[in-house]
């Protein structure tokens, strides 16, 4: 099969096809988690496997496993996969591409007639993103065995809605039990989400691991009173608090360059009024770092920088850390695998870190896992300007299917 070749003018057609399920006036794409565009990207990626002679199923988690039968129905699937879910600005590739480039790999092995020793199966990942109910990862990492079933199904949203009330208003509360199955191997292809292949002028990034992510929640509250009114000395302003850490996860982020980084994308003001001193400010922070130790000094500074503004500005803060995500490398043999495919179609690659998660993460608890990086446009993601070329989305494609391939060989 050395010479086999995935369709990569179809695959483009398929990306950009569901690219219309959601998408912006300003070209991307806003399929957050379990709304009812979410439910129209997953009916065509099940329509599309239904064409491709495939059986689907749907697991507690809402996960949808698409599966080409191989010649032995006794040996664990080669599987691979990413999730449809998009950040509220996402763009057309963060995720879509690595389930459609699974799809394609499928279609490609049905032309060539090719019938695998092991099943092949493409997943979509429920919520990946993690922007709509935290954390990121969250059905895979059931899968893996990183959360229980229960916590997965009640996280809630900013409204309270639960994770378990959606996947049964959009249809995909499934039966397959979450996990438990047995996976010979997972890869995922993905763009690179950051510079470095571009910079490099590198087709595929080998990706050796993932850098680690601590999510935190937090709450400073402070005292409403009238904006015109109340004497500057007399004010505890929870927002004036809230700007003080949002200055120390940057400066926590700076001491550990070049490679740590820390944001605060998410805050909410109350009440929310342009003559009313807020009163209290709820906001995330998301720290990563590829080193742990280096990752802890970053938790450490927001830490000291939350116990400083209660004492110095007479608020109270409240500091919850929902997700820790320590650093992890990918097993050996299947980036060796991914290395291997890249060498043999004479793609240009280098290793890469990846600074996002991926589902590959947790799915990694329970098999050997690797991922396959393309670059997009400028290093740009979380965007709705991310952009990657029919050429690159190929190339990526290609090398799943030769990794893929190999493991079923093994
Ligand atoms: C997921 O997209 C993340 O890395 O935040
Ligand atoms: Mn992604
Ligand atoms: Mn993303």
């Amino acid at each position: 099969m050395a010479d086999l070749r995935i369709n990569g003018a179809r695959l483009w057609e398929s990306l950009m096809t569901l690219a219309r399920i959601g998408e912006t006036p300003r070209g991307g794409v806003c399929r957050v988690a379990l709304s009812d565009v979410d439910r129209e990207g997953r009916d065509l990626f099940v329509r599309w496997a239904h064409e491709a002679g495939c059986t689907v199923e749907v697991d507690q988690m809402g996960n949808i496993f698409v599966r080409r039968a191989g010649s032995d129905p006794t040996l664990a699937p080669v599987m691979t996969g990413s999730h449809l879910d998009t950040q509220p600005t996402g763009g057309k590739f963060d995720g879509a591409y690595g389930v459609l480039a699974g799809l394609e790999v499928i279609r490609t092995l049905n032309d060539a007639n090719h019938t695998t020793r092991r099943p092949v199966e493409v997943v979509a990942w429920t919520n990946e993103e993690g922007c709509r109910f935290a954390p990121a990862m969250l059905a895979s990492g059931v899968f893996g065995g990183e959360f229980s079933l229960e916590y997965g199904l009640t996280r809630a949203d900013h409204d309270g809605v639960t994770v378990a009330q959606e996947l049964d208003r959009i249809g995909y509360a499934g039966t397959r039990p979450c996990g438990g199955q047995p996976v010979h191997t997972f890869f995922e292809a993905h763009i690179e989400q950051g510079p470095l292949l571009e910079a490099n002028e590198c087709i595929i990034g080998v990706v050796q691991g993932l850098q680690g992510q601590r999510w935190f929640d937090c709450t400073i509250e402070g005292m409403e009173s009238h904006a015109g009114t109340t004497p500057m000395p007399r004010r505890r302003d929870a927002l004036c608090g809230a700007a003080q850490i949002v200055t120390a996860v940057q400066q926590a982020a700076l001491a550990q360059a070049p490679h740590g980084v820390g944001t605060v994308g998410d805050l909410r003001v109350h009440p929310n009024s342009r003559n009313v001193i807020p009163g209290r400010v709820n906001f995330t922070v998301d720290l990563r770092h590829p080193d742990d130790a280096a990752l802890a000094a970053m938790a450490n500074a927001l830490r000291e920088a939350v116990a400083e503004v209660e004492t110095a500005m007479g608020l109270t803060a409240a500091l919850d850390e929902i997700w820790y995500a320590p650093p992890t490398p990918f097993d050996a043999g299947s980036v060796a695998a991914v290395r291997r495919a890249a060498q043999n179609l004479d793609l240009t690659h280098m290793d890469v870190i990846s600074g996002a998660g991926h589902d590959a993460k947790y799915v990694a608890n329970v098999c050997p896992a690797a991922m396959i990086f393309i670059p997009c446009k400028d290093g740009i993601s979380h965007n709705e300007i991310e952009d990657a070329t029919p050429e690159h989305t190929a190339a990526g494609c290609d090398v799943l299917l030769h990794a893929i391939l190999e493991a079923d060989g093994a």
